[in-house]
């Protein structure tokens, strides 16, 4: 096959692990007969600094042309004014927006070979295979009124969390859609004891939940779920949640996995690219790290899972997602352990290695 896919490194380690996602994929095509053409755009802090504009319109005119989209990370200190007006995260947020991807699929497996580099005990994470679906583009992220004004008791700032019927009920059809493939469960998470939202995302669940019979469902609410993700992880299979709440349990989540430089994430809306399949934009979960930029040491692992998530999702690619899977498995199974991973004592890799490592096993 063919594929038109745009990368979007963005800012800090951003381009160091589209880099290694890139070697993955000239890899597989090499292995497996299909060639991946690429187009560049600027998104992010790095776009601020070219053009002024945290997504430029020619970014957002090729990504909504290309088959998939595969993004690194946006923002940096170099950015972090809060009283700046651009910031390099609206080119995101404008991204996931015009692309309509509202569904965020965060899946979390713990590597056995990893249940060392976690805080947790190996037997409370063994098991763990979950899913996060957040709702991606609506909430408190994308509410207005949105802003800062200043009147005669001070300085006061306002955030707007509102969700249609239809934002709610899309995303809840996709966690059972998804649920039906797996192991047929949804955990529906919420703060229904305080929030107006969260009442009609419960209530929109409950209506929906009898067209799934054949899944099991449960409603949580969100204090008690970062509790329970910690506790019992391995009893969850798809946790469908609003935008925020998503963002917080899936940092969380990472925990599990060993580093938030593990997890991968693929963004998926209604619009079809040439191959009739998902228009996807596919990005790991971590930001751009400045404090570990440009010293070659970022993990790639996430943006090459993210890779596996591109091929099966926007490209149909079933058996090469899963050969992606399984060398990743194997490189961590051999011991390569970038910084984030490895314990005292452990001999560490950078992305190059690790990289490399994924690939022969490929
Ligand atoms: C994520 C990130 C982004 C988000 C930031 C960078 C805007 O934290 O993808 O989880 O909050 O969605
Ligand atoms: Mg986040």
């Amino acid at each position: 096959m063919h594929a038109q896919l745009v990368l979007l490194p963005g800012d800090g380690i951003g381009v160091e692990v589209v880099e290694a996602g890139v070697n993955v994929l000239d890899a597989v095509g090499a292995r497996f007969g299909h060639t991946f053409e690429y187009q560049r755009g600027l998104i992010g802090g790095a776009a601020i600094d070219a053009t002024g504009a945290a997504l430029p319109d020619e970014t957002a005119e090729m990504c909504q042309t290309a088959d998939a989209i595969l993004l690194g990370a946006c923002g940096g200190p170099k950015w972090d004014n809060p009283r700046a007006t651009v910031r390099p995260e609206q080119g995101l947020l404008k991204l996931r927006y015009i692309l309509g991807v509202f569904a965020n699929l965060r899946p979390v497996r713990v590597q056995p070979s990893l249940a060392d580099s976690t805080p947790l005990k190996a037997e409370q994470i063994r098991g763990v295979d979950l899913v996060v679906v957040r709702e991606l583009t609506g909430g408190l992220y994308f509410g207005k009124p949105q802003g800062r004004e200043e009147g005669p008791n001070g300085r006061s700032a306002v955030d707007t969390l509102r969700y249609t019927e239809g934002e709610v009920k899309r995303a809840i059809h996709f966690a059972y859609r998804l649920a039906r493939a797996r192991r047929r469960q949804v955990t529906h998470v919420d703060k229904a004891n305080v929030l107006a939202s969260s009442r009609l995302w419960r209530e929109i669940h409950h209506e929906i939940a009898p067209e799934y019979p054949d899944v099991k469902h449960e409603d949580v609410l969100v204090d008690a779920m970062a509790m329970h993700l910690i506790r019992r992880p391995a009893t969850f299979d798809v946790i469908v949640t609003e935008n925020m709440f998503g963002d917080i349990l899936t940092d969380e989540a990472a925990v599990l996995a060993g580093s938030l430089g593990m997890l991968p994430s693929a963004s998926i809306g209604e619009a079809l690219n040439r191959h009739g399949l998902p228009r996807g934009l596919y990005e790991p979960v971590h930001g751009s790290a400045p404090d570990i930029v440009g010293q070659g040491i970022a993990n790639p692992v996430g943006t090459i899972l993210s890779v596996a998530l591109l091929l099966e999702h926007s490209l149909g690619l079933t058996a090469e997602a899963q050969a992606v899977e399984r060398a990743v498995d194997a490189a961590l199974a051999a011991g390569l352990r970038t910084p984030d991973l490895a314990r005292p004592g452990e001999t560490r890799g950078g992305t190059e290695a690790m990289t490399t490592a994924i690939i022969e096993r490929l």
